[in-house]
């Protein structure tokens, strides 16, 4: 793609707002100037929001305000005038009852913020998970210039001599317990040893998935994804992306120039490339929908199939992103995409050159870390898309994290009508279930739990752990952390809350998976099905009041990406009148 600036100077959006001598001109600006501002800063200069997901409830992004002075450093720099403001910030890992209810809440807040705000461009701060889909669906919808910047990861984890995987170890030591193998003192001694600096998850986790994807699409500098947030140079990649900024408002080079079918077909293969998380399709379908970019699951499943997982990392590896930053990081996986001719290589990207002028140099410092494609960890690492008639809108598994001995199973069904039914009774000993069977999850999709939680990775029954077994098939309309790993069928849709077939399974069905063929067959008599279907009734009535109310109303299903309906598109940046 020829991407052509737009001429510079000109007069931007911002001087609406301050570029004049009219009362409201002078009302925007003398209150302005309540923060020392000089009166220069004024004058017609690119005028950049610092989107800003700090918080200390967000311990991932918990040191985002220091790294936003990075950023302002080189918006100033470049002779662009930076003011910062928080948006709702989606921590992970205190969230109730998921940070996913709240993407789309975030999202909103960053679009009207954006457009109500007298801003040219807009640097996005995100890291954890829900903070990066979120921010850049809200840009995307209003097509202001916007570079993203993430926080980056955590250090790697060490406890006695092993890496500590974010996340993944959390899993696996749980389950350890429940085996008996590992201490409670043990588990309590590792808590500390699995978060040792500041940072995202460690792992390529949906954090690190989705800082992959931000880049992979073009919207952030190269090389942004896997810098550690304690590094020097991630405080290097702010500046610059500070600094570039500025040029992209006056290029006028905006997310629709970037985010454009290609764009996601690259990031698609990327995360196919890396092993990553699963969650990286619902949010690509949401961003798709608001760069107005027709994106299906069926392109995930197309797209990914024949890429091979090359990056050795937990939880589908061994290693963690330090090591991954250490070897290159995602500018050598996107190089090997291009050699291999699965890069579209004239995408654009922020920094006004292609996707291949970014990597073409780039270099593998470790082929542990970053594998030849003789030595992949998986042959095909997409996303398996699985249809039939239990999931006839679609489910998908990452089969990088799947045990090869189960992608071709028939089982008997151990249903748990939700989450807390499964609660009360995987651990009881006389659960009739053993390691064929297939355990089914209902009712944690979007509307079902609500927002779709990360419960899709069911712990194993302590009887079954304790035979040494470490992994079954499950299935469920719910997400998985993308630290977690299994052969684990997630998003089935339509989901359970608003009677998909998977509502209507019943302990004892037999249930077929065939992933070679993209097949997941509940084995009922078609008319049974459909009798049981008919006299399908809601598990729970829906919420009323609040947002509740607002997301069981409006949001879709996983298979279009969970956003809500009435936020899909493009809306711009155009405010009606001024407020006074
Ligand atoms: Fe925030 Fe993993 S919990 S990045």
């Amino acid at each position: 793609m020829t991407f052509q600036p737009a001429p510079w100077p000109r007069r931007l959006r911002s001087q609406e707002w301050y570029g004049g001598d009219s009362r409201d001109h002078i009302y925007h600006r003398s209150w302005m100037k309540n923060q020392g501002l000089p009166a220069d800063l004024f004058d017609g200069r690119p005028v950049i929001g610092i989107c800003n997901t700090w918080s200390e409830l967000t311990p991932c992004n918990a040191h985002l305000r220091d790294l936003a002075q990075r950023v302002k450093n080189g918006i100033y720099e470049a002779g662009g005038l930076p003011l910062e403001f928080p948006v709702f910030s989606t921590g992970e890992s205190s969230l109730r009852p998921s940070a996913m209810m709240y993407r789309n809440l975030a999202a909103m807040d960053v679009e009207e913020a954006l457009r109500a705000n007298p801003l040219d461009g807009v640097v996005l701060m995100v890291g954890c998970d829900k903070t990066t889909p979120a921010l850049l669906m809200g840009a995307a919808s209003v097509d202001l210039p916007a570079i993203v910047v993430t926080g980056g990861p955590m250090l790697n984890g060490w406890f006695r001599g092993e890496r500590v995987g974010s996340g993944t170890a959390l899993w696996q030591m749980s389950e350890a317990i429940k085996a008996g193998e590992m201490s409670r003192e043990d588990f309590l001694e590792a808590e500390q040893a699995m978060s040792r600096s500041p940072g995202s998850c460690n792992t390529m986790g949906t954090a690190s998935t989705m800082a992959s994807m931000a880049e992979a699409l073009g919207m952030a500098l190269s090389g942004n994804a896997a810098i550690p947030a304690v590094d020097s140079r991630r405080r290097v990649m702010a500046q610059l992306t500070g600094r570039r900024i500025v040029q992209m408002v006056k290029d006028d080079l905006k997310p629709s120039d970037v985010l454009t079918r290609e764009a996601f077909e690259n990031a698609i293969r990327c995360n196919g490339a890396i092993g990553g998380s699963t969650n990286a399709v619902i949010h690509l379908l949401a961003l798709a929908g608001r760069a107005g970019v027709d994106l299906t699951l069926d392109d995930w499943d197309r797209l990914g199939r024949d890429i091979p997982t090359i990056v050795n990392l937990m939880p589908s590896g061994d290693y963690l992103m330090e090591e991954f930053f250490y070897a290159g990081g995602l500018p050598v996986v996107l190089k090997r995409l291009g050699e291999a001719g699965l890069l579209h290589r004239d995408a654009l990207t922020v920094s006004g050159e292609s996707a291949w002028e970014q990597v073409k140099d780039a270099r593998n410092w470790n082929e542990e870390v970053i594998r030849p494609v003789e030595r992949a960890l998986t042959a095909s690492g997409g996303i398996a898309v699985l249809n039939g008639n239990l999931a006839p809108k679609g489910a998908v598994l990452k089969p990088s994290a799947a045990s090869p001995h189960l992608m071709t199973h028939r089982g008997r069904a151990v249903v748990f009508e939700d989450i807390d039914d499964y609660k009360a009774r995987i651990e009881d000993e006389d659960l009739d279930i053993d390691e064929t069977c297939v355990m089914v999850l209902k009712n944690c999709g979007p509307k079902g739990y609500p927002g779709m939680a990360e419960v899709g990775n069911m712990g194993l029954p302590p009887k079954v752990l304790r035979k040494g077994i470490k992994d079954m098939i499950r299935i469920s309309d719910a997400r998985m952390s993308g630290t977690a790993y299994g052969t684990v069928i997630l998003h089935v849709s339509p989901e359970a809350a608003v009677g998909g077939p998977l509502a209507v399974v019943r302990s004892g069905d037999m249930i077929e998976l065939d992933v070679a063929a993209r097949r997941l067959h509940l084995d009922v008599p078609e008319a049974e099905l459909q009798a049981r279907l008919a006299a399908w009734t809601p598990a729970a009535p829906a919420p009323s009041g609040g947002y509740a109310q607002l997301f069981h109303t409006h949001v879709e299903g996983a298979d279009t990406g969970a956003d809500f309906d009435f936020l899909r598109g493009r809306r711009g940046k155009e405010v009606p009148r001024d407020s006074h």
